[in-house]
């Protein structure tokens, strides 16, 4: 039995649709990630499994639960969004939460203890939390959220915001948990997040799922490197056509597509042979077709939304930035 099953699951609002058909299983012990670029339904789905948003249709177990009194007795969720209350001190706070969840009152105090000490929260546990910086404010949420000691643990983009250092000790602590046998599922539109933590990843885009398996499994499928050619800094269209059309036809490049949201770069997988890059220079300049930049890199995770949408999840936020500070793009 998965930790964590979604079937088929769908969310409006209104006439727009949020979630369009999402279906997820996740293994117990497993590292999940969610991601997709700002819109695609990564918070929606996760408050669909925490019982706090009721989909439009779909099925959802937690451990085989799929009672929302007994799945939120297994989950754990972590908002996206941190609001503590100001004047509650750490403790409180827990203390408040414990009540939440209906705790015996004997277990309280002593869990409490233990999740401050897990968090290393100790010396900050009696000041209140409007005191506190994000990275503490972020623990003390993850605190909250382990207290009940749920089998499952989701966390929607849990290292927003933070620091460097701070981001390493929360992928740390999610390694760790995993290691007791806790099921994580986290969000995240951090490309290098997904790739260092999830051991399977479904990538999303306005409500679907564009993409699964592991992440090197999904890299790998790509077949080959990357190469970005600029043959201008905002090349025409037609321009960039007509220098992928000459590439096309060299057998080291595999497949390529130009991309509008880059000034018309030119986007190819090609084979990992040291010779292809400089065959595919010489193929431009045979036919006097200039090139401004190049860069190879190995396959990322955004190659892989890239394959499957055309567009970067970077493309997709900035343009989304542009259109406007509400995010909508359907
Ligand atoms: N309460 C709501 N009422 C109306 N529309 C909503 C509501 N919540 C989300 N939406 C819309 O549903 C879509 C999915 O939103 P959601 O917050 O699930 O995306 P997300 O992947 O979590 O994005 P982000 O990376 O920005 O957090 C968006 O178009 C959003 O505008
Ligand atoms: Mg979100």
């Amino acid at each position: 039995m998965p930790a964590l099953s979604v079937q088929n699951l769908r969310k409006l609002y209104g006439n727009q649709v949020a979630v369009d058909d999402v279906s997820l299983n996740v293994e117990v012990g497993q590292i999940y990630g969610l991601l997709g670029p700002n819109g695609a339904g990564k918070t929606t789905t996760l408050r669909c499994i925490a019982t706090l948003t009721v989909p439009d249709a779909g099925a959802i177990a937690v451990c085989g639960a799929t009672e929302a009194r007994t799945i939120r007795q297994n989950l754990g969720y972590i908002a996206q969004e941190v609001s503590l209350d100001k004047v509650l001190t750490g403790r409180e706070l827990l203390e408040l939460q414990a009540a939440l969840y209906h705790m015996p009152a004997k277990t309280i105090k002593p869990r409490i203890n233990e999740v401050l000490e897990l968090l290393q929260l100790n010396e900050y546990a009696d000041k209140l939390t409007g005191t506190y910086s994000g990275g503490l404010k972020k623990r003390l949420d993850l605190a909250a959220g382990l207290l009940h000691q749920p089998k499952v643990l989701i966390l929607d983009e849990p290292t927003v915001g933070l620091d460097i250092q701070t981001r390493l000790t929360i992928w740390n602590f999610l390694r760790q948990l995993k290691s007791q046998g806790i099921t994580v599922l986290i969000t995240s539109h951090y490309l290098e997040e997904i790739d260092a933590l999830a051991e399977r990843v479904a990538i999303i885009d306005r409500g679907k799922v564009i993409a699964e398996g592991t992440p090197s499994d999904l890299k790998a499928q790509l077949g080959g490197d990357r190469l970005t050619i600029k043959i201008k800094e905002f090349a025409e269209y037609s321009e960039a056509e007509q220098a992928l059309n000459q590439l096309k036809n060299l057998a080291f490049v595999t497949s390529g597509l130009i991309n509008n949201a880059q000034g018309n770069a030119i986007n190819l997988v090609i084979s990992p042979d040291p010779a292809a890059v400089g065959e595919i220079q010489s193929s431009l300049n045979a036919a006097n077709i200039p090139i401004f930049s190049l860069s190879q890199s190995k396959p990322s995770l955004d190659d892989v939304f890239l394959s499957a949408t055309g567009q970067t999840i970077q493309d997709v936020e900035i343009a989304l930035s542009e259109i406007a500070p509400t995010k909508k793009r359907r």
